[in-house]
């Protein structure tokens, strides 16, 4: 459960917009280490929530929440995806799904449920992005890591079906190692590659975004 260079850009990303956590109810959906509910809880969100399908997760979060003094207003789920809040609303909904795009495998001592997305790493995202709306409290914004190489025009197409728009809060490089990229789809690595993939010799890195999802017309 060590977090990665997408859960720091993440995190990087609610900390520069610190004051829309204040008193928020927040959830998050893959909670893994819990170390994001902890940044939400120091930035006073209101409560916590936090769902993950491994139990591994869900021992973690709540020992780092405890530990860290949130455990008061932490709601811990193990449980998929949106089940476990089921009719439950939220002001922010942060997300670092596994959307890369291969099946599921073992990475570098990652559970296979850390990183793979399926072939076209949209497993997660689409039924993610399918039920936000159903989670948003009114005025609510998601926030959430998305690979360059996994279609951003798909999810705004997605999203705006119930409403919801997409900006890019932050855009990064992460390291991709070669163990990792030989298990990416064969089809994606060859349309990205020059894309949103760049490799040096040996070394590759993929474009990342932080994108903020909300209301259409209420993010500037
Ligand atoms: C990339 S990790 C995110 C980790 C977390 N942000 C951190 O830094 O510790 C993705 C998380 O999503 C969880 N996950 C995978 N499939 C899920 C599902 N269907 N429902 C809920 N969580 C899921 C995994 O168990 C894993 O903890």
């Amino acid at each position: 459960m060590r977090p990665s260079e997408y859960t720091a850009a993440l995190i990087q990303a609610l900390r520069a917009d610190a004051g829309r956590i204040r008193n928020a109810r927040v959830l998050e959906i893959g909670s893994g280490s819990g170390v994001v509910l902890a940044v939400m809880g120091a930035l006073g969100a209101a409560s916590l929530c936090g769902v993950d399908i491994e139990d591994e997760a869900i021992a973690s979060s709540a020992l780092l929440l405890g530990e860290l003094g949130h455990g008061g207003i932490a709601d811990l789920h193990c449980g998929d995806m949106w089940l476990p809040v089921a009719g439950r609303r939220f002001d922010l909904i942060g997300a670092n799904l596994p959307h890369f795009p291969m099946e599921p495998v073992e990475v570098a001592g990652r559970l296979p449920t850390w990183s793979a997305g399926g072939a076209d790493g949209r497993l997660l995202l689409d039924p993610f992005l399918a039920g936000l709306a159903d989670h948003l409290a009114p005025g609510g914004r998601a926030v959430i890591t998305h690979n360059g190489f996994v279609d951003l025009g798909s999810s705004r197409d997605l999203l705006a079906r119930s409403g919801l728009s997409l900006r890019i809060a932050l855009s990064t490089l992460v390291y991709i190692s070669p163990e990792k990229l030989a298990l990416m789809t064969a089809d994606v690595l060859r349309a990205e590659e020059g894309r949103t993939i760049h490799r040096y010799g040996p070394h590759t890195f993929a474009e990342m975004h932080i994108a903020e999802i909300a209301a259409a017309g209420t993010l500037s």
